[in-house]
């Protein structure tokens, strides 16, 4: 039985047995990177220096958000505006694989020019479980590389500190509870560490990211709307996907061109597999109505994955 009084008092002892100089760690706003932090905060205080990377792909009003909440908790945090940087080393990158190597790669170039400036010893990250053993840290194959995973403590020279690696979703969002996190935090969906560039299927733009970021708030508000109102229960990620591919459609009387959004919502305990969420087609309608109508010119058509993990997985790359 997971106890997370337990491991928090366990975790905060072999933390401050383990370090002994400043710590640095890229903050999200998810739940792992928060856990992490708090946890170190509460280990090593002034030594902890929390870094928020703004890559624009974020989703919408997030980086705002991030801030406020770090500012509640009490712990510094210091936001690098690295926006051009992501979008540039993406153009023409078409590969998901590839994509994922770079966004990692870039990361690492902006944690090591801000781990000199604050002479770090440490990195500390929020990798969890799942997150290593789908990056072929054990026996499976490697399905995707997680980006916040593989290639960082040789390269920086830093010691890696991973508390929160051998905990499942459910597990890190109980510990949060416990730690008093804001509950909007730990009840928050996962989100890809690369963002909506792998909602962007094939090559990202700053158009396609705007369109997909717009998309992805429409499905949240509109389902989290649904849960409230008991017409169904809130899903266990749920998203929008921009695909590649432009479709012919109508608006008024003139032919329309415009982009295919798959939207995509998932049931599942921990990320490993997952079924397919059963929406309402009222709430579906709704959700296809509102992504054409604020974005007329761009988008016409709306599409429902209805593809459990395996055999896809959640994320479309
Ligand atoms: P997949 O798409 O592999 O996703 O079925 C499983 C869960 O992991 C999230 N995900 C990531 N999380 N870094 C992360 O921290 C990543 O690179 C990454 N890629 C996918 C995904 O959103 C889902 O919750």
């Amino acid at each position: 039985m997971f106890e997370p009084e337990k491991f928090v008092d366990e975790s905060i002892k072999q933390l401050q047995e383990t370090i002994d100089g400043p710590t640095i760690i890229a903050c999200s706003g998810g739940v792992d990177s928060t856990v992490t932090a708090v946890l170190l905060h509460k280990a090593i205080g002034k030594n902890l220096k929390c870094i928020f990377v703004d890559t624009g792909m974020m989703r919408k009003n997030e980086p705002e958000q991030v801030s406020k909440m770090f500012e509640s908790l009490g712990i510094p945090l210091k936001v690098i505006d690295a926006k051009r940087d992501f979008i540039d080393a993406l153009h023409d990158v078409v590969e998901p694989e590839k994509k994922r190597k770079i966004i990692g790669e870039l990361f690492i170039r902006i944690f090591e020019k801000e781990a000199k400036k604050v002479k770090a010893k440490y990195l500390a990250q929020g990798t969890l479980a799942p997150d290593w053993i789908e990056s072929g840290g054990q026996l499976r194959d490697t399905i995707k590389s997680h980006h916040n995973v593989g290639g960082l403590p040789e390269r920086m020279n830093l010691k890696l500190i991973e508390p929160v690696r051998d905990l499942y979703k459910d597990e890190v969002r109980r510990v949060a509870e416990y730690l008093g996190i804001p509950k909007e935090v730990y009840s928050k969906q996962p989100f890809p560490g690369p963002g909506l560039a792998v909602r962007v299927l094939g090559e990202v733009t700053e158009e396609k990211i705007e369109i997909v970021r717009e998309a992805c708030a429409i499905v949240e508000e509109e389902l989290e709307k649904a849960a409230e109102e008991g017409k169904m229960k809130l899903p266990w990620q749920y998203f929008a996907v921009l695909m590649p591919i432009k479709s012919v459609g109508v608006h008024g009387d003139t032919r329309a061109y415009g982009y295919v959004i798959s939207v995509r919502a998932v049931d599942s305990t921990d990320g490993m597999t997952a079924d397919y969420s059963h929406v309402p087609h009222e709430v579906l309608h709704k959700i296809s109505i509102r992504i054409t109508n604020t974005m007329k010119d761009k988008v016409n058509r709306v599409v429902y994955d209805i593809t459990s993990k395996p055999p896809g997985t959640i994320e479309w790359e």
